[in-house]
């Protein structure tokens, strides 16, 4: 028998590459460091009933009109902002994502760099590094406390309420801004909901948790930052873009917040010589907020089995154009 084709745009943990190596004929762009160029990932997606994508991997229109055989797109992440999902709805091609596994890992770094950036911890670990640390001082260092503070979420789905969950362990006031209002969870969190501009204005840490849409893009601009504290940090660690990177540039150069953790850019990777990487009150992180070992190898293995089900002509756990599973007819485990 042969197997269908799958490309798989870079080596993924071996939990899923043994379980796509089960169902399909696998090809795998074997650089590490770097995606598929453009040409490679066209001309192997033109021969593939399966792709296996990474948020680095621009699934468009022009790639999937040169793409007759494909069937599924099975992004490595929850995110799916590099995929066109109406090209790919109306060409009927199921898209899926990899959900839930890493929602409790992504909280964990929402949290590190929110500590991180609050306590300087980066800043204070180069300090101790630089034979400048002398004695004990009094007000060496200083940051802003967590405990009893007010941490505001824009953006409450699954990342954002599991930060929420976090914050009742530092006795935090938890402010949320959404689209849609989650009364459901108010009670159960201790989380109450806010305008956005109000989330802004009253809190003491602001952490952004929302996809990239177009309406989210730029979110926190210029104006926005003006209106938070000026002891304020901001983290991000949902996609780049949602902030205006040269209007916080300012906003941290000038004291109109106080720090901010990102994880997240709008280029990625941040060039070295970015002006953000001079700000001592900037922590930037290479977009790692699901690498965990146990995580990475989970997103792994449901980014397969969503491939492979698909290709089986079953419905894959996690299809972003559930619509398009309906059209095909495909069933779970059918
Ligand atoms: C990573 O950013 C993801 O969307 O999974
Ligand atoms: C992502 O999983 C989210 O819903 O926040």
């Amino acid at each position: 028998m042969t197997l269908p084709r799958v490309y798989v745009c870079r080596r993924l943990p071996d939990r899923g590459m043994d379980l796509l190596r089960g169902g399909a004929d696998v090809r795998v762009w074997d650089q590490n460091e770097v995606p598929p160029p453009r040409d490679v990932l066209l001309r192997e997606a033109s021969q593939a009933f399966g792709l296996v994508s990474l948020l680095t991997d621009r699934i468009d229109d022009e790639l999937l009109s040169q793409a007759p055989k494909l069937r599924v797109v099975a992004n490595y992440a929850v995110g799916y902002d590099n995929i066109d999902v109406d090209a790919a709805t109306r060409r009927g091609v199921v898209a899926t994502n990899t959900p839930d596994v890493l929602t409790e890992t992504t909280a964990d770094l929402a949290w590190a760099l929110l500590m991180a950036a609050a306590r300087r911890v980066v800043e204070a670990d180069a300090f101790t590094r630089s034979g400048k640390w002398r004695s004990w001082q009094p007000e060496l260092l200083l940051g802003q406390d967590v405990h009893g503070r007010t941490l505001g979420l824009v953006g409450l789905g699954r990342i954002g309420a599991a930060v929420a969950r976090r914050a009742q362990g530092f006795g935090m006031r938890v402010l949320y801004h959404d689209v849609v209002r989650r009364e459901d969870l108010e009670g159960k969190l201790g989380i109450q909901f806010r305008p956005l501009e109000s989330v802004l204005v009253e809190s003491d840490f602001v952490s952004l948790h929302t996809p990239l849409t177009p309406q989210t893009r730029h979110l926190i601009n210029a104006d926005r930052l003006r209106s938070m504290k000026p002891t304020a940090v901001l983290v991000n660690t949902s996609r780049g873009p949602v902030i205006d990177e040269a209007a916080l540039y300012e906003a941290l150069k000038n004291g109109t917040i106080w720090a901010a953790g990102l994880d997240v850019f709008e280029r990625e990777p941040l060039a070295t010589d970015s002006p953000l990487l001079t700000l001592p009150n900037l922590i930037a992180l290479p977009h790692v907020a699901s690498a965990s070992f146990e995580t990475r190898s989970r997103m792994a293995e449901m980014a397969a089995a969503n491939c492979l089900a698909v290709l089986a002509g079953r419905a894959p756990a996690n299809p972003i154009n559930p619509g398009v599973v309906t059209r095909l007819g495909l069933r779970e485990g059918a």
